[in-house]
């Protein structure tokens, strides 16, 4: 698959794989592959991915392998591979098993594309992540998880739901761990079109609305007993655009904090702006009392996680 066009790799083909997939492709960013340890799955969700190009109008290359070697000279890599959680769990309890995948598979994707950016996806995310950016040895601008793309653009959804108002002209953010415990809801800079929702809103009705966002991926799992895909694989997708377009989009990233928010030696959800260069900076914005706090204790909840991660 050599060409002009940039490969991107995705590991492993399950639901948010193939729904990244689905978004890059549509969106024509570079070549896909998909790669899975299950024979004949990537492979057949590609060709379906494939055949889907002349009716939607997308002119990429999509293959699916169990051979790393495809992956070679990648421009982004994303890693999904891993155990979703299933009703009643928390992604902390995925823990152990997901840790020996995602140790396995940076081991494989690294060395075959020593240059590209990598975007972790794994549960639990923020231990995902770090135990990657470790295991890698890549500089933490060019390896870091999807957590806040997410998680934001469900605040902003039920933000836009409650307020009546576009889902485009809301604009807020996420932090701090991807945990239904320990995410931290930016209320206090959410807006629309520049007025703080504070104004528009009770006081009480936000709290629902930033408490429901840090149980939105639970909620779909409760309701279709599986984990969420669709805006999990829209979120990768303006990660990697953001990327292989140079936007310098500001898009919360879990990150290697080192001194940044007053942290070292821990990943978590920060605002960065995403470029060529993966994280190109990282932004420190004021948070409230309430949410430095929040912020405080996520982090604090991480690190217990990472003192988890098998040696
Ligand atoms: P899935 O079960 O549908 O897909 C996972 C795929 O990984 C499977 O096809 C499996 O065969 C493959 N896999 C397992 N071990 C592998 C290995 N060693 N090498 C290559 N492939 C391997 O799961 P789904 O729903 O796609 O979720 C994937 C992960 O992403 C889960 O851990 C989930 O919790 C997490 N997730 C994280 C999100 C985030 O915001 N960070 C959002 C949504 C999911
Ligand atoms: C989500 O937030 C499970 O992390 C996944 O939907």
């Amino acid at each position: 698959m050599a060409g002009a066009r940039p490969k991107i790799t995705i590991v492993g083909a399950g639901t948010v794989g193939t729904a990244a997939a689905h978004w890059i492709a549509s969106r024509q960013l570079g070549d896909v592959v998909l790669v899975d340890i299950v024979e004949g799955l990537p492979q057949g969700k590609a060709l379906d991915l494939q055949q889907a190009g002349p009716i939607a109008g997308f002119d990429v290359r999509v293959v699916g392998t169990n051979d790393y070697a495809d992956t070679t000279g990648s421009r982004v890599v994303i890693v999904t591979a891993g155990v979703p959680r299933k009703p009643g769990m928390t992604r902390e309890e995925l823990v152990g098993t997901n840790a020996g995948i995602v140790r396995a598979v940076v081991e494989q994707v690294v060395p075959r594309s020593p240059d590209a950016v990598f975007i972790i996806v794994t549960n639990p995310l923020d231990a995902m992540t770090y135990l990657a950016y470790r295991v890698s040895g890549l500089p933490r601008e060019r390896l870091f998880g999807l957590s806040g793309a997410l998680d934001s653009t469900r605040f902003r959804t039920f933000l836009a739901l409650e307020l009546g108002v576009s889902l485009q002209d809301v604009q807020a953010m996420v932090i701090g761990a991807h945990t239904d415990k320990d995410m931290v809801p930016l209320a206090s800079s959410a807006n629309v079109r520049g007025v703080p929702v504070s104004q528009l809103m009770s006081a009480e009705r936000l709290q629902a609305v930033v408490a429901r966002t840090r149980r939105a991926g639970a909620e779909i799992t409760e309701l279709m007993k599986a984990s969420a895909f669709t805006a999990p694989g829209a979120a990768l997708c303006a990660m990697t655009e953001a990327v292989l377009r140079d936007q310098k989009r500001v898009i919360p990233c879990c990150v290697y904090l080192d001194g940044e928010y007053g942290e070292r030696d821990v990943c978590v959800g920060v605002p960065v702006v995403l470029g060529a260069g993966g994280v190109e900076r990282i932004l420190e914005v004021a948070l409230s009392e309430e949410e430095e706090r929040a912020f405080r204790a996520s982090v604090a909840a991480t690190r217990e996680l990472l003192a988890a991660l098998p040696a």
